[in-house]
């Protein structure tokens, strides 16, 4: 397994570009499945996330290309594929994005329950029910969802909590029901808000995304479409926070400071100097860090995916942090890996406090998860010697090209392969 060696500290200086967002294009990719006409997509990144889906996509009857500039699907070989096999949604929960797409084209979809994951139980019971107002047959067996209709019908359906992909499965569905649907409580991230906008640029007629309330008009056919994939907020709030632990001056090209309101707020609060301007966000992290809480909570709140990177900034901020994740139930997991690092953090249920400033030294650490290997390479940056971070597959899902990205902005380091 791949492992990636940092020496610090080092000071983040210079500018790179923020790729598209990972969690923007899964589901544009998933809404290839809803025509057989031709979809071009652009900045798709190439992680390792979007090669699944693409995986799952060819087992499904879609073409894929990929050229210099962009993406393009076509789902004309086999109509008939109707389900999404264990073996790839176990590597990926967002496979469950064929779900809607699949039901509401082919009227037949057999996709595998997600298990498990590291950050928490995430069920998909609201994509269930959402398809159920929308007048699917709904049965579970044999550890997958088979989910029937003839012809999907407009309704109205509530969401128990805010979903990101649960919103994003149901517009996709509703799209070409009969009559309209009416969705409440909807999640307002910006990927959603991207998705609608494909949808629509196929033809599809939706309303309010990003907002709590959406309202689609099912059409009978949706045609191809071109759609440029928005700049990954997560990917730019993640080299910002390493501008930041590193006392930094780094400028990210592409990035929309609209989508990272609650970061840059929050990274202001604690003494970083951030300026806007048409190309993008640069963060100065010259001065003294000052420790601030944080709680997550869906969009437009603090994102739960920056926040073990938020929390590998506290350890070198000056005071007391608390930092609450109210999203998922288990995404701690990278703060043993900080603690034996130097950090002082203490968990108690849904809250971590963390004491600043720490003296970080470079130890061999564990990723967990995607987000929490990140924290670890924030940290690694910041701390004396050399980091090597182990399991960087979990990174690799989320993250193009770190090390040249890291690189580029003068940090020590380097992958270590198969070791
Ligand atoms: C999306 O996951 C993102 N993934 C996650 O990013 C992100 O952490 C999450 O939204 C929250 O922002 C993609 O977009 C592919 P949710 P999703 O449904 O849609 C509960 C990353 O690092 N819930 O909004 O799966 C759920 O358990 C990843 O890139 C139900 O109980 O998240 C959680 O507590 C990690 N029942 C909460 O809602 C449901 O049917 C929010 O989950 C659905 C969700």
């Amino acid at each position: 397994m791949d492992k990636l060696s940092i020496e610090g500290p080092v000071s983040l200086q210079g500018t790179i570009r923020a790729g598209g967002a990972k969690n923007a294009a899964l589901p544009a990719l998933a809404a290839c499945l809803l025509t057989e006409s031709r979809i071009e997509l652009t900045d798709v990144p190439d992680v390792r996330d979007i090669r699944t889906m693409l995986s799952l996509l060819d087992h499904l009857g879609v073409d894929s290309e990929r050229s210099e500039t962009s993406l393009l699907l076509q789902a004309n070989r086999d109509p008939t594929a109707e389900d999404a096999p264990y073996d790839l949604v176990k590597t990926m929960r967002a496979s469950v994005l064929a779900l809607g797409p699949l039901l509401a084209r082919r009227g037949h979809a057999r996709v595998s329950l997600p298990g498990g994951c590291a950050i928490g139980v995430r069920p998909i019971d609201q994509h269930l029910a959402g398809l159920e107002a929308l007048g699917a047959r709904v049965r579970l067996e044999h550890g997958y969802v088979d989910a029937r209709s003839d012809r999907l019908r407009g309704g109205l359906f509530r969401f128990s909590m805010p979903s990101v992909t649960g919103t994003e499965n149901l517009l996709m569905a509703a799209s070409l029901a009969l009559g309209t649907t009416v969705l409440e409580n909807c999640a307002r991230e910006p990927e959603i808000i991207d998705l609608a906008e494909l949808l629509n640029k196929m033809g599809a007629q939706i309303q309010g995304a990003g907002e709590e309330r959406i309202e689609i008009q099912g059409v009978e056919t949706l045609s191809g479409a071109t759609h440029g994939i928005i700049a990954d907020r997560i990917e730019a709030g993640t080299y910002l926070i390493g501008a930041a632990i590193t006392r930094g001056d780094v400028c990210i090209e592409n990035a929309r400071p609209r989508d990272l309101s609650a970061l840059l707020e929050k990274l202001t609060e604690t003494g970083c100097q951030i300026d806007i301007d048409e190309n993008g966000l640069r963060l100065r992290g010259t001065g003294e860090l000052v420790s601030k809480d944080v709680v997550t909570a869906p969009h437009p709140g603090f994102p739960t995916d920056l926040q073990a990177q938020y929390m590998a900034l506290m350890t070198q901020a000056h005071g007391n942090a608390t930092v609450c994740e109210t999203v998922f139930e288990n995404r701690f997991q990278h703060v043993p890996e900080l603690n034996r690092m130097g950090a002082s953090i203490e968990i108690d249920g849904s809250f971590a406090r963390i004491h600043g400033p720490s003296r970080l030294s470079g130890a061999r650490v564990m990723a967990t998860d995607l987000r929490a290997s990140a924290s670890l390479v924030l940290a690694g940056l910041a701390a004396e010697g050399t980091t090597v971070v182990d399991r960087i597959y979990h990174l690799d899902r989320g993250y193009e090209a770190m090390e040249s990205k890291l690189q580029a902005l003068g940090a020590r380091v380097q992958r270590i392969s198969g070791a």
